[in-house]
C-alpha cells in the first residue's frame, strides 16, 4: 500500500517507519523545512531507542519519503494517517487547530476514488465527525474520503516495541471499506482487534490514559497514608497487586506522572465531562493528587536539606527518552531555584532539552559521579537503569553530606542506611 502520515512526532514517525519496514511505501508530511531536511538525512529529531536505525534502513530502501508538499503524497495514498499534536489550551481543552488545518489540506489533495483518512491523534469525542465534514467540504467532487479513528497506545522509550506488540489495535469507523483496509494494513502486527464506531474509539483512548493516571495517583495517595501511619507503600502495593483483579502494573508511587500525554489527556477528559454536563470530580482528584505528590516530595527536600547545593539525577519524564515535557523535574527544579538552591544535574538523555528550559541556571554534567561532587543532597527524579546499581560508596565519598531524596523508590532503605546515608523516599519511613 501507499500510506501518508501527516506529522512526525513519536506516533507519526515511529508508526511510519514500522509500516515502511513491512514493505509499504510511506510518505511523511511535515510543515518545517529544516525538520524535513533532517529527517531525510536519517536524523529522527526525537530520541527513541532503535528509531534512528529503523529510519536509516527504510530511507536506504527508498520506502520512506519526507516532504512538505501534500500534492506529492496525498493523491497516490490508499491511507492517510493524521498524527499531529493536540496540545492543551489554557482551559485544558485539546487544541485542534493544526488538526483541522491539515485535514483541510488533505481534503484538497485527495485523488479520484476512495481514500481512507485515519486519525491517530488523541481527539475529543465528536472530532472525527468534524473531520468527515471538513473533508467533504474541501475535497474534489470525484474523490471519496472514508474516515476512521485508529488511536495509538505506544509509550515513549519503548515506542517501537509497543507498536509491534500492542495489547489491542482499535479501529473505529462507520465505513466497512475503511475497516477492511485498516485490518489489512495491521495484519503483520499482533494483538487483539477491537472494531467499533468513531465515538467509542475516541473515548477508548482517553479512558486508557485516564485509567493509567488514576492507577498512579491511587498509588501516590496510598503512599501518603503509608507515610502518615509508618507503613511501607511498596510492601502494601505488592500485596494488593497480588490480587489478579487489581494487579501491580502501573502502580509505582513516586513524584507523579508527567510527559506529553497523561497530564494533557486527564485535563482534556475533565473538559469533555464539563461540556457533556458530567461531574468530573473523580478526574480532578486524580490531577490534584499528582500535584500534591510533587509538593509533598518538595516539602521533604525543603525541610531536610540544610544546605542549598544539591544534585539531581534524572530529568526526563521517564527513562529511555529525552522528553522533559511536563516532567516532574521541571516543576521541582523551578521551585528549588525559587528557593535559591544551586543545582547540578545529570541525565543520560534529557540534558539538551533541560538546557533549553533553564539555560545557565543549572550546572550540567556528563557523568553521574562528577555531578554529585560537593553536593549536600542527591535528588533522584527518574528511574534510569544506570542509577539502580550506581556505586553509592563512591557517591558518598564525593558528596559533602550523605543525603538522598529518592523520588522513584529505586533503592532499598536498609541498604542505603547501611552505607551511611540519610535517605528519604516516597511512602516509606525515612532512614
Ligand atoms: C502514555 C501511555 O502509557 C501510552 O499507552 C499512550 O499511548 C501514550 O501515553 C500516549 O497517549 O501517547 P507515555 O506518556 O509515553 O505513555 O509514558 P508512560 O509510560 O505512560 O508514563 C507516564 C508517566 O507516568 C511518567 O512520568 C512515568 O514516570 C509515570 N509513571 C508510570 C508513574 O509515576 N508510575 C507508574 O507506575 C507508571
Amino acid at each position: 500500500m501507499t500510506i501518508t502520515f501527516v506529522g512526525h512526532g513519536y506516533v507519526g514517525l515511529v508508526t511510519a517507519c514500522i509500516f515502511a519496514d513491512f514493505g509499504n511505501k510511506v510518505w511523511v508530511i511535515g510543515h518545517t523545512k529544516e525538520k524535513i531536511e533532517r529527517l531525510k538525512k536519517a536524523d529522527p529529531i526525537i530520541y527513541e531507542p532503535g528509531l534512528k536505525e529503523l529510519l536509516e534502513k527504510n530511507l536506504r530502501a527508498n520506502r520512506i519519503l519526507f516532504t512538505l508538499d501534500y500534492n506529492k503524497a496525498i493523491p497516490e495514498s490508499d491511507i492517510v494517517f493524521i498524527a499531529v499534536g493536540t496540545p492543551p489550551k489554557e482551559d485544558g481543552d485539546a487544541d485542534l487547530s493544526s488538526l483541522f488545518e491539515v485535514t483541510k489540506k488533505i481534503g484538497q489533495h485527495l485523488k479520484k476514488g476512495k481514500t481512507v483518512v485515519s486519525c491517530k491523534s488523541t481527539v475529543p469525542v465528536g472530532t472525527n465527525k468534524k473531520i468527515e465534514i471538513i473533508l467533504r467540504e474541501s475535497k474534489p467532487k470525484s474523490a471519496q474520503a472514508q474516515v476512521a479513528s485508529c488511536p495509538e497506545f505506544l509509550r515513549e522509550g519503548s515506542a517501537i516495541y509497543d507498536t509491534l506488540n500492542p495489547d489491542r489495535v482499535v479501529i473505529g469507523s462507520d465505513s466497512k471499506t475503511a475497516i477492511a483496509t485498516l485490518i489489512e494494513l495491521h495484519q503483520p502486527i499482533d494483538g487483539k482487534r477491537v472494531i467499533t464506531d468513531l465515538a467509542s474509539a475516541e473515548i477508548i483512548k482517553y479512558t486508557s490514559n485516564a485509567m493509567l493516571a488514576t492507577k498512579i495517583s491511587f498509588a501516590n495517595l496510598i503512599a501518603f497514608y503509608c507515610e502518615k501511619s509508618g507503613a511501607d507503600v511498596e510492601n502494601v502495593l505488592d500485596a494488593v497487586g497480588m490480587d489478579k483483579r487489581i494487579g501491580r502494573v502501573f502502580m509505582d508511587p513516586g513524584v507523579g506522572y508527567g510527559g506529553s500525554c497523561l497530564p494533557k489527556d486527564v485535563k482534556a477528559l475533565i473538559k469533555i465531562g464539563q461540556t457533556l454536563q458530567i461531574d468530573p470530580a473523580f478526574l480532578i482528584a486524580v490531577e490534584n493528587i499528582n500535584q500534591q505528590i510533587r509538593e509533598g516530595f518538595l516539602h521533604k527536600i525543603l525541610t531536610n536539606a540544610k544546605e542549598k547545593h544539591i544534585t539531581i539525577w534524572g530529568l526526563s519524564f521517564k527513562p529511555n527518552t529525552d522528553d522533559i515535557r511536563d516532567a516532574p523535574s521541571s516543576y521541582i527544579i523551578a521551585r528549588l531555584l525559587g528557593k535559591k538552591f544551586t543545582i547540578s544535574v545529570y541525565d543520560p538523555a534529557g540534558r539538551e532539552n533541560t538546557k533549553k528550559l533553564f539555560g545557565n541556571a543549572l550546572t550540567y554534567h556528563n557523568n553521574p559521579y562528577t555531578a554529585v561532587r560537593n553536593a549536600s543532597a542527591l535528588v533522584i527524579l527518574t528511574e534510569w537503569n544506570e542509577f539502580k546499581q550506581a556505586d553509592l560508596k563512591k557517591v558518598k565519598t564525593l558528596m559533602k553530606k550523605p543525603l538522598i531524596f529518592d523520588g522513584r523508590n529505586i533503592f532499598h532503605p536498609e541498604m542505603v542506611k547501611k552505607l551511611g546515608f540519610q535517605y528519604f523516599s516516597v511512602g516509606r519511613k525515612p532512614v
